[in-house]
């Protein structure tokens, strides 16, 4: 069987270019658009912010240096989500026992206009004693959620006094004593499980 030149030529090409990818360190990474590659990884859940927490005081992510962090994003007036998200939290902080003291909960709001420091004082005195809240300038708020990926968009309800709600993911974040991301939940987790998932990595 005779092939012609060109077609000779044009399969060497390509065979050449199939093994240069598979021998050479890092072509195949450099090949793939770096999109696919972002989405395996899992560190950039998270980052520098600055907020106020419930007590007033502006606090930055460096403050938790050297301590857990579960963190949830939510508001106040949330009717059902964020409260059963936050009681999971809590019972399973308590179920954790002593071990539980490396572990910060924050709640951080994505409704600023109505979550007002002292607002968020009163909510989460009702979850846990050691529950942080904390709320922001739209700007703030808007880039605590970008670096934590989390969605949030307010909506028109009725039946609120302030006439709207805010849709908003509902993602219970563990983030290391470094500040990286560890792992997360959903607020369906159950107290068993988000207790275990979190003493794996204590
Ligand atoms: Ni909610």
């Amino acid at each position: 069987m005779r092939f012609k030149l060109p077609v000779l030529i044009a399969g060497g090409l390509l065979l050449g270019v199939c093994l240069g990818l598979l021998i050479v360190p890092g072509a195949l990474q450099r090949v793939v658009p770096k999109e696919v590659v972002r989405t395996v990884g899992t560190a950039t859940v998270g980052g520098p912010f600055t907020l106020t927490d419930h007590t007033g005081k502006r606090v930055t992510d460096q403050d938790f240096r050297g301590r857990f962090m579960l963190v949830f994003f939510g508001f106040t007036f949330c009717p059902d989500v964020c409260p059963t998200a936050l009681q999971v939290s809590a019972a399973a902080l308590d179920k954790l026992g002593a071990k539980a003291a490396r572990v910060t909960p924050v709640v951080v709001s994505v409704d600023p206009e109505r979550d007002t420091p002292e607002q968020l004082a009163r909510y989460v005195s009702s979850f846990h004693p050691r529950l942080v809240g904390m709320t922001g300038s739209a700007d703030e708020i808007a880039a605590v959620a970008r670096a934590y990926r989390v969605y949030f968009r307010k909506a028109k309800d009725e039946r609120s006094a302030a006439g709207y709600t805010v849709d908003h993911s509902s993602i219970v974040y563990l983030m290391g004593p470094d500040g990286k991301f560890i792992t997360h939940f959903t607020h369906t987790t159950s107290v068993d499980a988000l207790a275990a998932g979190i003493a794996r990595r204590l």
